[in-house]
């Protein structure tokens, strides 16, 4: 009889180096570890320390050397380009190996930084893995970051080259990627030596002579590379996530773990088999991206969905169905709003076309918290399993599950099921005393962490420490409240900082606030995430003028709205700032953000004990009012 989840889980923890080290028996190492968990640096760890390896060889060449030669790796399907192209793993490798060669060339070696600012074409894959090839380290930046995002980035990774394509394609308009990047490169101190240049049809880049190279040319010319062996410790790649500053944080992921934990993940938490469809709706710019449509899927051996386009308006709510059917997809992987998007457009699931879904075994949501209405429609109408699972781009892989592979669970909708083997999740109380099950405290997992999640943040070990380590001695601060139930079932409710989540993106209010703050005519704001019912949540900025501004109220809200789309990017929908006479303050001056939240949700609230004046409430419920909010 196969192992129940209680007895695979109850193992992970009282044996984590034998667990894991049996996990690493599906990967090829070029040298074996020296052992398995490196503990002598507490409370930073590192998993397979000693070993050689490469991810791109697991990735690619180890399959091709063992008979998947001819089997798709990548499926790349763009609804909004009109274009469906597939790799087997021969065809991806080649590419891979080639842009490797062009990257050798420029003089990228093993530990240099490649940042990627590319949409969503198999280019994108193909650069990932080529650096990953090298034993360089890429830095991906999402496409609808604005310049000064991508500059504070460059500045951070210095990378030595960029990845880079003329043009990203949204619904509504192209997306000129280059003079974004040019722009970005003029801010930035640090200048990377070259730039190679994706040009696609949609929009041509104006190239910088002696900087830029043109990808296709520069493919064509290049030698193929061969695999850099590197540390199993070694980087394989930065990823830039908000935090509670404007500075985001740099999350390192390794090569040895990650590679373990994302081979283990595929079978044992969705249930594929080497050889399976596998679609991860998600951008190459997210961790969901970097570990479900490009390392997890090829580690495995599955061929993977690589979708330029959105769940509705490309051309329509039918899209997924259709990608599902046409591919042969067993498990998607997606947000809770890209179902909340199919189910406004398609609330009784016409489009769904029984047979063209016949093969789908699994639906997996996460990114946010997926609410039970969303849930139970997607069960309703797709009559699969619909699992919810917690995680994060610092945890690389998620947390809790219901894990497919080994034992379905029954399902209780608002909770991402238990803890994932390899995760002792708790729920703490401010004097790190674990709370009694039901009680809502902050969630944290027992260290070390598992392999794949995150040993440090980009040199910047010390912010490391103090974000995540410092506030529960003994464990990680994943930012999340929530309560475990009775029967181990975790919730997650809410985040502890300022991170608020927009569609599925991972946003800071204090990173807005800090670009609001700049307007000469603010003297100070507050940013606060408001229910929204595609997205989850949205943006709502509210202003103090300073002393003696007379200009139109309207013009500087909507000079603010600019701002955060200039200095962030389309992706924060930021979309409404309101002029307000005062903010809500405690008696020492903090602004009460929670409040204002609750106020624009017309959700029941207390007046705090600690506020300044009561009478500034009505004030702000009235301006909410005004500007379409509930206020009540
Ligand atoms: N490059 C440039 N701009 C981008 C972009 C990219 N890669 N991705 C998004 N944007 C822009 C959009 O065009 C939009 O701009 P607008 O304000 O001019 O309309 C803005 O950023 C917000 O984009 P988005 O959050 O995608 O909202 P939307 O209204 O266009 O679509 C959904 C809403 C729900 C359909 C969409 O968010 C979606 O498909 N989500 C799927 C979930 C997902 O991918 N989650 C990732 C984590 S798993
Ligand atoms: P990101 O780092 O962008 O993946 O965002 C991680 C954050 O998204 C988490 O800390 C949670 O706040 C939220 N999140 C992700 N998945 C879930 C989920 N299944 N349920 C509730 N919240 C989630």
């Amino acid at each position: 009889m196969a192992a129940s989840y209680d007895d695979i889980y109850a193992r992970s923890l009282s044996d984590p180096e034998a667990f894991w080290a049996e996990a690493a028996e599906d990967i090829h190492w070029e040298r074996r570890w020296d052992r398995v968990l490196d503990d002598s640096r507490a409370p930073f760890y590192r998993w397979f320390p000693g070993a050689v390896t490469n991810t791109c060889y697991n990735a690619l060449d180890r399959h091709v050397e063992g008979g998947r030669a001819d089997q798709l790796a990548l499926v790349y399907d763009s609804p909004i380009t009109g274009v469906i192209e597939r790799f087997t793993y021969r065809e991806l490798l080649d590419r891979v190996a080639r842009v490797a060669g062009v990257l050798a060339e420029a003089g990228v070696g093993k530990g240099d930084r490649v940042l990627v600012y590319m949409p969503m074409v198999p280019e994108a894959v193909i650069a990932m893995l080529a650096c990953a090839r090298l034993g360089a380290v890429h830095s991906v930046v999402f496409g609808g970051f604005a310049a000064s995002e991508l500059a504070v980035r460059i500045d951070d990774a210095t990378p030595k080259v960029v990845l880079s394509a003329s043009c990203g394609i949204e619904p509504n308009r192209i997306v000129a990627y280059k003079p974004l990047l040019d722009e970005a490169v003029d801010i930035a101190t640090h200048k990377p030596d070259r730039c190679v240049i994706l040009q696609r049809p949609q929009e041509a880049a104006a190239m910088v002579a002696g900087r830029d190279l043109d990808w296709a040319d520069a493919e064509a010319a290049a030698e193929p590379a061969p695999c850099t062996w590197v540390e199993a410790t070694d980087p394989l790649y930065i990823l830039y996530t908000s935090g509670t500053t404007g500075q985001p944080k740099g999350i390192v992921r390794d090569n040895g773990g990650h590679l373990v934990a994302l081979n283990w993940s595929m079978r044992n938490i969705y249930g594929v088999e080497p050889g399976e469809v596998y679609w991860a709706a998600s951008d190459v710019g997210w961790v969901v991206g970097h570990s479900y449509i490009v390392y997890g899927p090829l580690i495995h051996g599955n061929t993977t969905v690589l979708f330029e386009g959105k769940p509705v308006g490309t051309p329509d709510a039918a899209v997924y169905w259709r990608v599902i059917a046409e591919h042969n997809v067993k498990v998607l992987f997606t947000a809770p709003t890209a179902f909340r998007a199919i189910k406004q457009q398609d609330p009784n699931g016409e489009l769904i076309q029984p047979e063209q879904i016949a093969g789908l075994r699994t639906l997996f949501l996460a990114g946010e918290r997926a609410d039970p209405d969303t849930v139970q429609w997607a069960e309703d109408r797709l009559g699969v399993p619909v699992i919810d699972h917690w995680w994060q781009t610092e945890t690389g892989w998620s947390i809790c599950a219901n894990p497919a592979g080994i034992e379905l669970m029954p399902v209780k909708h608002g909770s991402p099921t238990k803890p994932v083997p390899g995760w002792d999740v708790r729920v703490l109380d401010e004097a790190n005393n674990e709370v009694a099950p039901g009680e809502i405290g902050a969630l944290v997992a027992r260290l070390p962490l598992p392999p794949g999640s995150f040993p440090t943040l980009w040199q910047a070990e010390d912010r490391y420490r103090e974000a995540y380590l410092e506030e529960f001695p003994g464990s990680y601060k994943t930012g999340d409240a929530g309560y475990i139930d009775e029967d181990g079932y975790v919730y997650v409710m809410t985040r502890t900082d300022d991170v608020i989540n927009v569609a599925g993106h991972r946003l800071s209010t204090g990173q807005m606030e800090e670009v609001l703050a700049a307007h000469p005519d603010v003297a100070e704001c507050a940013v606060v995430g408001v229910a929204d019912e595609l997205k989850g949540q949205t943006p709502l900025g509210l202003l103090v003028l300073n002393a003696g501004v007379e200009r139109e109220k309207g013009a500087i809200e909507g000079e603010a709205v600019r701002l955060v789309r200039e200095q962030i990017g389309p992706v924060a929908s930021f979309k409404t700032a309101i002029v307000v006479g005062r903010l809500p303050k405690t008696r020492s001056g903090k602004i009460l953000r929670g409040t204002v939240q609750k106020i624009a949700d017309s959700e029941a609230y207390t007046v705090p004990p600690t506020i300044d004046d009561p009478a500034i409430l009505p004030e702000i419920a009235e301006a909410l009012r005004s500007a379409g909010y509930a206020g009540g």
